[in-house]
């Protein structure tokens, strides 16, 4: 149905429309005023474009951050198969969080969730997927000495005594309703947002104080969190705070999806990114003619989105891209090679910092009784 669309943490499909979310989630829009709480928030891309747009009681959390009350950051990633742009997006504004901040950061990864809510996937295949997906995430450059990486599976037994405590409060009719579970699904499953759970209440856990979280994710996300911070007020924790981001398009429309061939991964070779690139669906008209004649449409563009969220920080220039797309000057043979040739000096980047992740990947093992 056109406009229709679906957004839960298992499925993104359709045109999604970001501000109708706000008003199904029942979420807040991030105001000017919010951001200029955040340090370097007007400066912020992510920010100032509007790409981390929605949240949930993050005012409550920056006035007590602005009376001296310190906050922590818990992001994730659930290790389903490589990593993808579209992946880093959240995992690149959260370091921005952190730096803005100086404050800590706890990194999920729910192989647990892959696992049990993928049909095809082992453990042995979410075991290598986490350990690819670490590397990823390390080669942003987060600060050892202030993250620390939590793997479900792993450290388990720093977890379960929370998850017990979240999960005796959740009922399945609640979990059926958010998540739209049947009598057809794993029991596993039905238990496992007590797991996701656990990282907002872990600082509390470790210190004997509540400790302010606040959780940037993807707004697909939210369902999971809506649980969480419905239970923590009855288990005597704050609720964390939430802010909200938009879904990188893959490169042939939608959400860039792992099953898809359009997402750009982060281990791809050159020949592979070329071939994403230049064969990806655009806001274009069917001939150059016509283009020239009537201009594109870059609102429905994964190739302008990519600049959006990524590989287009200057303001002006993006503006540029967008206005001579709209009046046909700009045809999308030439951006996808402008596109490219930014994804390439990427990669080749990224690839260089991911080699030297392996060395210190064991900085960032949870360690509940080493203080970080
Ligand atoms: N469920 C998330 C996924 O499938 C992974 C995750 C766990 C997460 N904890 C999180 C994502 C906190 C964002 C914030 O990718």
């Amino acid at each position: 149905m056109n406009g229709d669309f679906v957004v839960t943490p298992w499925e993104v499909s359709g045109e999604v429309d970001y501000d109708k979310l706000v008003v199904r989630f029942g979420t807040s829009y991030i105001t000017p005023d919010l951001i200029s709480k955040i340090p370097g928030g007007k400066e912020n891309l992510f920010l100032r474009r509007r790409l981390f747009y929605s949240h949930r009681d993050l005012d409550w959390l920056l006035g007590l951050n602005g009376k001296g009350h310190p906050f922590y950051l818990y992001t994730g990633r659930g290790p389903s198969s490589g990593t993808h742009l579209g992946h880093m997006i959240p995992w690149i504004f959260t370091r921005q969080l952190q730096e803005a901040f100086g404050v800590k950061l706890y990194f999920q990864m729910t192989d647990d969730e892959k696992f049990l809510f993928k049909d095809k996937l082992s453990l042995e295949d979410t075991a290598s997927a986490t350990a690819d997906n670490m590397l990823d995430f390390i080669a942003l450059g987060f600060n050892p000495a202030m993250t620390r990486i939590i793997v479900d599976t792993r450290d388990i037994n720093h977890l379960y005594r929370t998850a017990l405590k979240v999960a005796k409060k959740i009922t399945f009719s609640t979990a059926r309703a958010v998540f739209g579970f049947s009598n057809s699904t794993n029991i596993g499953s039905i238990f496992f947002t007590s797991v996701q759970s656990v990282p907002a209440f872990i600082e509390s856990d470790l210190e004997g104080r509540n400790v302010p979280c606040l959780i940037p994710c993807g707004i697909d996300q939210d369902p999971h969190f809506r649980v969480t911070r419905d239970v923590a007020p009855m288990l005597g924790y704050f609720k964390p705070a939430l802010i909200h981001g938009k879904m990188l398009p893959g490169l042939s429309g939608g959400k860039m999806s792992s099953t898809g061939n359009a997402a750009i991964y982060t281990t791809d070779d050159d020949k592979t990114v070329k071939k994403k690139v230049m064969n990806a669906f655009t806001g274009g008209r069917a001939t150059v003619e016509e283009q020239r004649r009537l201009g594109a449409n870059p609102d429905i563009c994964p190739v302008y989105h990519h600049f959006e969220f990524m590989f287009e920080p200057d303001d002006g220039k993006l503006k540029k891209i967008e206005t001579d797309c709209r009046s046909g000057a700009l045809l999308c043979g030439d951006c996808k090679q402008n596109l490219l040739s930014k994804v390439i000096k990427f990669m080749s980047e990224h690839r260089i910092k991911r080699e030297k992740a392996k060395e210190t990947v064991g900085n960032y093992a949870f360690n509940p009784d080493k203080v970080i």
